[in-house]
């Protein structure tokens, strides 16, 4: 079976990252040589992606000096202009450094604190200056291994603050430019502040411009906490917070696996997918922003095998995308979704206008509701409609 071809609509982006990935894990060192910005750039536009995504330590290592910075940066706009890909989200590293050990804008050492800050607004205005409408913020050590070790109420504190500032910053400056909170449960930390969706739906209603702060989950992160990732981003399409999101691939509660897209819960990418693409108010896409692949190619792998992957991710999701538009156009799901009542939560359970005393004086919604029989054995057929989805996903229909 042959995939579509990608095209710039797809959207689809890699961080610098990501294929740039040179194997090094707790264990063993590299097995990979590093890859240079601008090779990477070309590759990614062969493969292709529309979008190069990066944090600051990727483009030019940490200590460098402003020389090498710039650089860094010109060679990166050179091969842009060359391709024609585009930055559509970036970031900072706030944990690879040893100064960064105890967390960066949740450190319990204040100069760590402003340091982190400063590292980060940085980077924003090279965010802005290359384009980027994203920026990241994955609190990869703002944590604890130890509950004596860290006030989690005052470090939320010091998170809504750094927040309220990068708000307030980004309006001063006039930046088109949104913050999307990356979550995870642990690793590097032993549990990360802000671990799921849900507490950073949460915390975001906490700060000073809710509105310049969304949500950048990552499948494998959510997966790590055993939670159903489809499921997650429907919510955070619900409060209009889905403003990016890192597609990979995860096999159950386990370490940060960075499988490509696909490669764990083929059921739920499949579902992703199909939310993602046709899940919209009139069937189309629910979300238009980047698709974004933050996945490691496997340090078994030689170059030619990190090319291969970065493929397979695209392929992967355009081989899905193709599938649910079968899924959804097959006049037996239709009737099978329609059987399970699934377009029926879709009625408000009120009348327009009706009120408690309407609603108690109902007597077809209590007295004469014959609950005790009332599905008379009669199941939804759920079952039938994943055995449908399965089907679809697998080719055989
Ligand atoms: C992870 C994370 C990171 C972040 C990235 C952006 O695998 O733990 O996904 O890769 O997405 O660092 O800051
Ligand atoms: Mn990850
Ligand atoms: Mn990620």
């Amino acid at each position: 079976m042959t995939a579509p071809t990608p095209t710039r609509d797809d959207k689809f982006s890699f961080g610098l990252w990501t294929v740039g990935y040179n194997g090094a894990d707790p264990f063993g060192g590299p097995t990979r040589a590093a890859l240079d910005v601008v090779h990477v750039v070309e590759k990614l536009a062969e493969v292709g992606a529309y979008g190069l995504t990066f944090h600051d330590d990727d483009l030019f290592p940490f200590g460098s000096t402003d020389a090498e910075r710039q650089k860094q940066i010109d060679r990166l706009k050179g091969a842009l202009e060359a391709t024609g890909l585009i930055i559509p989200m970036a970031t900072t590293n706030l944990f690879s450094a040893p100064v960064f050990k105890d967390g960066g804008l949740t450190s319990n050492d204040r100069a760590v604190r402003r340091f982190a800050l400063r590292k980060l607004i940085r980077n924003l205005d090279l965010a802005a200056e290359l384009g980027a409408k994203t920026y990241v913020a994955w609190g990869g050590r703002e944590g604890a291994e130890y509950d004596s070790a860290k006030d989690i109420r005052v470090a939320l504190e010091r998170y809504k603050e750094a927040f309220d500032f990068l708000g307030q910053y980004v309006i001063d400056k006039g930046y088109d430019i949104r913050f999307a909170i990356e979550p995870k449960p642990n690793e590097p930390r032993g549990d990360i502040l802000l671990p799921t969706v849900g507490h950073a739906l949460a915390f975001i209603n906490e700060l000073e411009h809710p509105e310049l702060v969304g949500l950048n989950p990552e499948v494998g992160h959510e997966q790590m906490a055993g939670l159903n990732f489809q499921a997650g981003i429907a919510q955070a399409l619900w409060h209009g917070k889905l403003y990016h999101i890192d597609l990979n691939g995860q096999r159950g509660i386990k370490y940060d696996q960075d499988l490509v897209f696909g490669h764990g819960d083929l059921h739920n990418a499949f579902a992703l997918v199909d939310l993602l693409e046709n899940g919209g108010p009139n069937g189309g896409p629910a979300y238009d922003g980047p698709r974004h692949f933050d996945y490691k190619p496997s340090r078994t792998e030689d170059e030619d095998g990190v090319w291969e992957s970065a493929r397979a991710n695209i392929r992967t999701y355009l081989l899905l995308k193709e599938r649910a538009a079968a899924f959804r156009a097959d006049p037996e799901v239709q009737e099978a979704l329609a059987a399970a009542r699934v377009p029926e939560l879709g009625q408000p359970t009120l009348n327009p206008g009706e009120t408690v005393a309407d609603l108690v004086a109902d007597r077809s919604a209590f007295e004469d509701f014959d609950a005790a029989s009332y599905f008379n054995a009669k199941g939804f057929g759920f079952v039938r409609l994943q055995q449908l989805a399965t089907e679809h996903l697998l080719g055989a229909r």
